[in-house]
Order: C-alpha cells, then structure tokens, then sequence
C-alpha cells in the first residue's frame, strides 16, 4: 500500500525514482509524485498512474541529486494532486512521503490549528509534517530530532522520508509497521518499500526495523532507534535477479505469474523433496517438530488468497496429522479475545510478509505465548521476521496484484509442512506418504500441462465476459478453489462472483440461479465426485449455465456442462493446485475481453499494509 522510493548520490534522483515507481506501482496507483532537491525543493504531483506524473513533467527542470517519490493507494482523502504525496511543509522546508496511516491525526490536526496551521490536503500525512515542523520551531532542534520526537506521539503505522530544503545533502526515514529497505551504493543510497526499484543498482540492502530512523547522506548511512542510540545496520545481500520483476515477453505480470508455476512449485519442492527417498526437508519444521508435532490445534491466520491457501491447509492438516485446525482471517483475529493455549501453534500465511492485519494478530498471538510458523514468500519481510519458525515459498516476486503463483506455491509448501508432521505423529502410513510424495513431485509437470488449455479458455472466457454475476462451486479440498477463482474473477473483471461449498448452495444461493447465471463447479475427479455431479444436475434443472474444472478423463460432467475446463488428475489432496489453473486462466481472460487493466484493478494494491 503506497510505493516509496528515494535516492542520494552522484547519479540524476528524477529518472531513477520515476522507474522505481513503476516497479513498485503494484502497491498503489491512484496518484504519484517527487520532491526533487537541489538548491531549491521542489515538488510535483499527480492523480492518477505514474506514467501521468511522467507525463505531466516533459520540459519540467527535474535536475536533482536527491530526491523522494511516491505511489499512492488512498487513505485519507480522495485520490486527487493534492492528496498526492510528496506534501510540504507550511514553510515550504519540508517535503515528506508517507505509507501507512497515523491513527491519531485528527487529534494532532486540531493541535496544529489551534495554533494557525492550515492544510492544503485532507491527508493524515501533511499533518504529521507540520507537526514535525513545528516541533522543530519549538524546540530549535534539527530535523532529526523533531521527527523522533513527533515520532513518540504517533500512534499508528508508517514509513515517513524527508527532505529539508537547508540540508540538500540528507534524506532523513523511519519505519514502524510498513516495509521499508536501504540500498547501498558506492557513494550513494537508495530507499524503497521493497527491493524492485534497487536491484538494478546495488544488491547489498539494510531492511530497517519498526521504531528506527535512517540518516541518509551520499556516502554515510547512519541507522538510530528512538531513544537516539545507534545501531549498527546488518547488511544483507539480495538474492534477486532483475528478470525475475520484468515482464519477459508476456503481456501482463499476472500472465506470466500464472504460466511460471510449473517453475514456481518446482522451485518450491527443489531442495525439500526427495520423493524416491521418501524425506522432505525443511530445517524451519524439523528443528520445531516436538512443538509441531505435539500441538494441541493449529489456528491459520491470513488474509485474502492466502486465507483461501489456509482453508486447503486446514483440510490436508486434519486429513494427515490429526490436529484440529481452526483458519481465521486475520482482520477478525486481531480485534477478537481469541482463546490462545499454550499447545496452540500459529500458522501465518503471506505472500508479501507485509499484511498489516496478519502482522498485528501475529503480534497478539505471540504476546498470548503462541509459537509461531511463518509461510511467507517475500524474504526479510516483516512476518518472516516476526515468526519464531518458517519456510519460504520461493515464488519469486509476484507483481500482479491478483495473487496466482503465490497460492500454488503455498499450498505445496503447506502440504510438505503437513506430510512431514504426520510423518513424525505416524498418522500416515507408509503407502499413502509414499504415495503422496510421489504425485507431489509431478506436480509441476502436470501445472504444465494445464496451462496447455490456456488457448480454449481464452475463447471460452469470452462468452461470459458480459455477465454481471457468477457463482463459484466446489467439495472439499475444491471448496476452496471455489472461493479463490470467484476472488479472482471479481478482482480482475469486476463481476461479482460468490464462492460456497456445493452443497450449502440449497441453503440460500441456488435461489439465483436461472438461465443467466454461470455456475463454476470445481469438480475434478474425487471421493465427492459423484456428490457434486448431483450438484450440477441441481443446477442444469434450473437451467443454470454450467461450467465446470475436471480431470482429464472425465466421461460424466462433459455431457452436462455447457462448457468445461480439464486438468491433469491428481490425488484429491493435491488437486487444487491445479484445479485453481483454469480459474486463474478464465479470470485473467475474461479481465482483458472487458479490457480492465489486470495487473492493477481498480481500489486494490498488492500489499495491504493499512489495517
Ligand atoms: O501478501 P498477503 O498474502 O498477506 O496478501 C493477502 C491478500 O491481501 C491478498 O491475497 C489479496 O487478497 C490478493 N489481491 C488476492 O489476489
């Protein structure tokens, strides 16, 4: 939720700050700016993508060895030029860019009119400025110090960087719940909300943690906590290749996110699983198993695909190892009174490792004692940080805001976490854990295969383009399927879509159903298999438009379903990561047939860090 990048050193600030936004335009589109710092401050700002704010500035003066840019998904205040960051200061001193959200504004705001200031935004972020320049008059300190202190009165979460037109030669940060990263140069810095905009330039990087503050100069990065102590910056090095956050040929990221899950789940399963052997190797769970293996429940939290991931994990978890799982949205979790026991073992699922809901209910499970395990895909983000245990995804960088190969790569993570538990209980006897590891190994080849369909989908999409509803159906390890292709569908092509389980559709949904409505059935070939061709004639007597995902081989569901979509076949515990192929596909296809900008649907962002 809102991109920031920065830059001091040797090189122009503009055009290296205009191609960070681009890459990190994932994470908010409604309006983009740049404060650029030479002699004089100035500030530009935009509604709208990026390519706007370029726009906009043809023949402008953007010379500048300093500068701060943002890209904005709106909080407080309409997406308009002058909500758009970077805001000054009522000076005209200042210029700052902010991602999060100050809970106490108001409050603060009052403060600051009571004393004459007047704002030219409704955002939270012009008023923590002024708020810090006036500290600065107040106390006749220097920046840093005002933002420390501004700092301990904030209730909320924040990146914040600043200029100070007196001190062109400083870039001044500080974190406390949204990501922020420093890259290292020779002679210069860069700054950004994820690794994307500096790769190009420096691999060497220092993710700065809640409560610091970073004091940025060309040649000099000095890192403090509030109380003004200095820390000693760990330098990590970023094990990201430039290609991997390009677009390689294909026409949206979220096509090509979803044609690399043959990669991407193998990439996952390399190095873990040696199905021949029948041994799975994750150091996160076998140096935690007495607390995995003896854990009284597991209770999942996430939010969004990853939820959808956790509602799978839940079935094989209960299937495999016998432990009540309970899958709990993380928005929900935070503000509950969850009962926590001591054997309770926390899985956190998230592609970014920035949700702020899921970090905070990390937070309020770890302060009730909960061991946590952390199933996250983006490195040195903050949950894997905040996680006692874990295991990467290894996707790679998912840009396309609708998340695709991150499920898949979750649930192959999540099933190994599973089989190696129940491995260690002895739930599984040896045939089926053989079994098992061996399809999992053929998962990626059969993704493969699935995404060989992608050609008859396009044509297929097209005729449902134009419907205003769909509902989603599935059983089982499908029924979550269902809910994430009816997500998918509804954040790409805004139509609205439902999800339920096939057979509480007679509880309620079946009454919308008529000769307009497309009914999705998820129903690869499984132990409900006949259940849910019961659920389809249901539909087909109320002359529903049915569609249907199956297996390869089925002879039943192709003569009843208007159209349909196949997949390899699989063991039923494996089968939505490619059952959920064709449903990306379908949602991708029908996106681009009503000609919606797919990579960035409208009002969403990839990483959801406001609560
Ligand atoms: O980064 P996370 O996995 O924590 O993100 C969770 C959700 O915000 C995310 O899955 C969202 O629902 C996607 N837009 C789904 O496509």
């Amino acid at each position: 939720m809102c991109g920031i990048v920065a830059y001091i050193g040797p090189r122009e600030a503009y055009p290296l700050i205009l191609k960070g936004l681009k890459r990190l335009e994932y994470r908010g589109y409604d309006s983009s700016g740049v404060a650029l710092l030479n002699d004089d401050l100035r500030v530009y700002k935009k509604k709208g993508k990026v390519a706007e704010l370029e726009e906009s500035l043809v023949g402008q003066d953007v010379h500048a060895h300093a500068g701060i840019g943002h890209t904005r998904w709106a909080t407080h205040g309409e997406p308009s030029d002058r909500n758009a960051h970077p805001h000054s200061s009522a000076s005209g001193r200042l210029a700052m860019i902010h991602n999060g959200i100050i809970e106490n504004y108001a409050q603060l705001k009052n403060e600051l009119i009571k004393k004459g200031y007047s704002f030219q935004s409704d955002t939270d972020t012009e008023v923590l400025l002024n708020f810090v320049e006036d500290i600065q008059k107040n106390n006749n300190c220097g920046l840093e110090e005002a933002v420390r202190i501004a700092l301990r009165r904030v209730v909320g979460a924040y990146v914040i960087v600043l200029l100070d037109k007196d001190h062109p030669d400083t870039i001044i940060a500080a974190r406390k719940g949204s990501p922020l990263v420093i890259g290292i140069g020779k002679g210069e810095h860069f700054l950004a909300s994820d690794a994307s905009p500096i790769i190009e330039y420096t691999k060497e990087v220092v993710y700065v943690n809640d409560y610091e503050l970073a004091i940025l100069k060309a040649d000099e990065l000095i890192l403090k906590n509030l109380g003004n102590e200095k820390i000693t910056p760990f330098i990590q090095k970023l094990d990201l290749e430039l290609a991997a956050i390009e677009k390689g040929g294909f026409e949206h990221f979220m096509l090509k996110e979803i044609f690399e899950q043959p990669e991407t789940i193998f990439d996952c399963l390399r190095g873990r699983l040696d199905a021949e052997k029948g041994i799975i190797t994750m150091a996160g769970v076998e140096n935690n198993i007495e607390k995995l293996r003896n854990a009284d429940r597991m209770i999942i939290i996430a939010c969004g695909t990853s939820w959808h991931a956790g509602l799978v994990a839940e079935y094989i978890f209960e299937e495999l190892c016998r432990i009540p799982v309970e899958v709990e949205y993380a928005s929900e979790f935070r503000y509950r009174n969850p009962v926590i026991h001591n054997g309770d073992v926390i899985i956190a699922i998230s592609q970014s490792g920035e949700t702020a809901d899921t970090i905070v209910a990390i937070e309020k499970a770890k302060e009730q004692g909960a061991f946590i395990m952390g199933v996250v895909n983006v490195v040195g983000s903050s949950i894997a940080r905040l996680s006692h245990a874990g295991a990467y995804t290894h996707a790679g960088p998912e840009i396309g805001v609708a998340s695709t190969k991150a499920f898949t790569a979750q649930l192959a993570v999540l099933t190994m976490i599973a089989l190696k538990i129940a491995k260690e209980k002895d739930t599984i006897d040896q045939t089926r854990y053989m079994h098992l590891l061996a399809e999992l190994h053929t998962i990626p080849e059969k993704a493969r295969e699935a995404l060989k369909a992608a050609d008859s989908i396009k044509k297929l999409a097209s005729r449902y383009a134009n419907d205003a509803n769909a509902l989603y159906l599935g059983r089982g390890y499908n029924f979550p399927v269902a809910l994430e292709g009816a997500l998918k569908l509804k954040e790409i092509s805004y139509i609205h879509a439902e999800g339920y389980p096939a057979a509480e559709m007679k509880h309620g949904p079946i009454a919308l159903v008529d000769e307009t409505l497309p009914v999705i059935f998820v129903a690869t070939r499984d132990s409900y298999h006949d259940k849910i061709v019961s659920n389809i004639q249901e539909i087909r007597a109320r002359k529903g438009r049915v569609v249907a995902v199956i297996s390869q081989d089925d002879e039943v569901i192709p003569k009843m379903a208007e159209d349909y979509m196949t997949v390899p076949e699989t063991d039923e515990l494996l089968a939505p990561m490619l059952s959920v192929i064709p449903l990306q596909l379908f949602a991708y296809y029908i996106g681009i047939a009503k000609g919606c900008d797919v990579d960035k649907p409208r009002n969403l962002a990839k990483s959801v860090t406001v609560e």
